[in-house]
């Protein structure tokens, strides 16, 4: 059976089973800013776990992209050293949102096992939480596993969480047992490739907070997760062997390396082709969904990703950029199910070759440094490389430990380790507590609502995109010294969001005029942070009259629109790999982050600028659809970079026949409101990212004054010169 057949029958069975088949999410989550990348089937309907969401229907099941590097479920390392955990995997799963639970999820999977894919029995094991009697007794009275394969472990094996925070809940597990030991119990959980774990059934019944309470859910669900390359591997291996590699999922890849770099894969150099053949994957869906290599957060996860995989691909001789090429390979077997790879092939293969050519930049340089410092001592006839030189080619010139440690026994030089831990462990303390910190002020500031004092839980309504005022009613407070947190039951204030920022504005309530400063979105409600110097205490139900700052929205709307208008001129002058991979619309610009992989010309500028200042003049009509499915919007082709939430209403933007993009901002309504756009720079931001800035509307008459008084200026130098 292939793995093409085995993805097939998952979904098929589940079809039969009533779910609705839905697509994979993104791995780079649209709005989650607790997770670096996807990294469970669940991360999709948090929404629904928590309450605070809703779909048109109470099961669904789909192969999921998931991307396991790092927080709580990071598999990097075990890369290269067994043969099951990835840090790019499918997970098969289902789920039930407050319809079935514990017996239908438990019966199902039984089924689905040893029915359809007839896995012998007597190699099962399930386990269960320890306190768990329900599901321990649903395994023994409702299928008929041996009812001594039923174990109870505890919370590291048997309670399921996505992160430190959010929903989680106790779980069954099914393992598997390959080895001819058959009744041997402890196996199982044991860590071995002869005995793992295929399938996980998470009973999702709490959300833990950020000080680790756990709450009861309103409603309890099902969340169930199947490593589709590890079940590819039982079904297509004999026992004992469950090598993942070994399946036509990896098999392939592997061939293709050899290929690529003339060697076959034997036991002395499978780490590497391994290695190769599980980041190359990551990368490749991770580019295909907007992260790229970087300095920061994802884009150095990413980076750390590739590096790793450059340094096994040196292991094997090759020392030309070598991953890109691994791309097309990956778009033939897996672009039918995953389009999004075919769609961005070669801005893919482009950035990963550009990333590849910097970090062999790298390698050079740090190899040129390391010989000069490893020459110097020798001359000084010294035998030790000190722990601050270590770590400085390390930390300032990105050389790899491991190559350092290679390098010096060649040279018969020592390595003064114990120095370098230290000063690493210094840097890690310092990059933990400044992450925390962020974290922290992140996740109290953007998921909780805990202590506000609410009087109502009614859905706020949005009034942003047509007015700017409003009467409304406090619905809930919260007061920090002279700040006041402000939710009212509807709003003109738009949260920042989309790369948008906040308005800002003011609100009159019981006669006192208190400025808004910012307004962000915390639980999907729209809170105001308002200056309350005198500490006036507001009550809930008063009336708040709330009054955005015009003259700025509308600064705001013009350069909103703009950035459509640019990213379709960008397009059009210098082809559709362009992608959008980040953006900021404020009042007094735009910044606009795009893929493309050499400077654009001077005269390609120029063209972009004018061909959107054309547009401008046409008075192109803004068609806004709100709230519309978001297939109605795929089929009409609107663009979309960072992935949306599947599943949803969504926001298509729409000037005349000009652009047409997914966007949930605010915008002008018509092209000829945003005046003109001048671009005022452009910049390379990383390895084959760009960014241009610009003004519109008054910016732009702000832009031609101080570039009069400048010429002026220089006149003036001028004639003073020539008197
Ligand atoms: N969320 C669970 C897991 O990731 C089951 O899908 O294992």
């Amino acid at each position: 059976m292939n793995s093409r057949d085995i993805r097939q029958q998952f979904l098929d069975f589940f079809v039969s089973k009533k779910h609705k088949i839905v697509p994979s999410s993104p791995v780079v989550p649209f709005d989650d800013p607790t997770l670096l990348f996807t990294n469970a089937g669940m991360n999709q309907f948090k929404d629904v776990f928590l309450g605070k969401g809703t779909r048109d229907y109470t099961r669904a099941a789909d192969t999921q992209k998931c991307i396991r590097v790092s927080g709580k479920h990071n598999d990097l390392e075990e890369v290269g050293h067994d043969t099951y955990h990835h840090t790019f995997f499918e997970m098969l799963g289902n789920w039930s949102f407050g319809d079935y639970y514990k017996e239908e999820a438990i019966v199902w999977a039984w089924e689905l096992l040893t029915e359809i894919w007839k896995l012998p029995k007597e190699r099962l094991w399930a386990t269960v939480y320890k306190t768990d009697d329900e599901s321990f007794e649903i395994w023994k009275t409702k299928t008929d596993i041996n009812p001594n394969h039923i174990l109870r472990f505890g919370e590291k094996d048997n309670f399921w969480e996505m992160g430190e925070t959010g929903p989680c809940g106790p779980c069954s597990e099914i393992h598997i047992n390959l080895t001819d030991d058959l009744e041997n119990k402890n196996l199982v959980n044991a860590g071995t490739a002869d005995c793992i774990e295929i399938w996980n059934l998470v009973f999702i019944q709490y959300n833990r907070d950020l000080k680790g309470h756990l709450h009861e859910l309103p409603q309890k669900h099902v969340d169930t997760g199947m490593g589709f390359e590890r079940l590819c591997a039982v079904l297509q291996n004999t026992p004992p062997s469950s090598d993942n590699y070994s399946t036509d999922v990896f098999s392939p890849i592997l061939k293709k390396i050899s290929e690529i770099s003339n060697k076959e894969y034997n036991k002395d150099n499978k780490s590497s082709f391994q290695v190769i053949a599980d980041h190359i994957r990551s990368l490749t869906f991770a580019i295909a969904d907007g992260a790229v290599p970087s300095n920061e957060g994802r884009g150095y996860v990413l980076r750390r990703i590739l590096r790793r995989a450059a340094r096994y691909g040196r292991k094997l001789n090759l020392h030309e950029p070598f991953l890109f090429k691994l791309v097309d390979f990956l778009v033939k077997t897996m672009g039918d199910v995953f389009p999004e790879l075919k769609n961005n092939q070669s801005t893919i293969e482009k950035i990963i070759k550009a990333e590849e050519v910097s970090f062999n930049a790298t390698l050079d340089r740090g190899i040129e440094l390391f010989e000069k410092l490893a020459n110097r001592l020798i001359a000084e006839n010294k035998k030790v490389i000190g722990g601050e030189d270590i770590f400085l080619l390390f930390d300032t010139y990105g050389f790899p430990v491991d190559l350092i440690n290679i390098m010096a026994k060649e040279k018969e030089i020592q390595l003064d380790e114990k120095r370098f831990n230290e000063l690493m462990n210094e840097q890690k303390e310092k990059a933990r507590k400044s992450s925390k910190m962020k974290n922290q002020i992140n996740e109290i500031a953007l998921h909780s609502l805990d202590d506000f004092n609410i009087s109502e839980n009614v859905e706020q309504e949005f009034l942003g995109y047509d007015k700017l005022e409003s009467i409304s009613k406090v619905i809930g407070t919260k007061s920090d010294d002279k700040i006041l947190y402000l939710i009212v039951d509807k709003t003109p204030f738009y949260a920042e969001g989309g790369g948008q920022i906040a308005d800002t504005g003011e609100v009159e309530i019981d006669g006192n005029v208190l400025r808004v400063v910012n307004c962000i979105k915390v639980e999907d409600k729209f809170v105001h942070i308002i200056e309350n110097e005198k500490q006036i205490p507001i009550r809930n139900n008063a009336e708040a009259i709330l009054k955005v700052n015009r003259n700025r929205r509308w600064d705001v709307m013009r350069n909103h629109s703009a950035t459509h208008f640019l990213h379709k001129a960008l397009r059009e002058v210098l082809g559709t790999h362009v992608q959008q991979s980040g953006s900021y619309v404020g009042p007094d610009r735009l910044r606009f982050d795009f893929t493309h992989f050499e400077k654009p010309k001077d005269e390609e500028l120029e063209k972009i600028e004018q061909i959107i200042n054309e547009k401008i003049r046409e008075n192109l009509e803004l068609n806004h659809l709100r709230g519309i499915p978001f297939d109605e919007a795929k089929k009409m082709g609107a663009l979309m970079f960072f992935g949306d939430k599947y599943g949803e209403k969504v926001n298509v933007v729409q000037f005349g026949d000009y652009t047409l993009e997914f966007c949930g901002g605010t915008h002008v309504g018509n092209s000829s409101q945003i005046g003109m756009i001048k671009i005022v720079s452009e910049s390379s931001i990383a390895a084959g990212m760009r960014r241009i800035e610009a003004v519109t509307g008054r910016g732009v008459e702000e832009y031609i004054k101080v570039q009069n008084e400048k010429i002026n200026e220089e006149e003036n130098k001028l004639f003073s010169l020539q008197e």
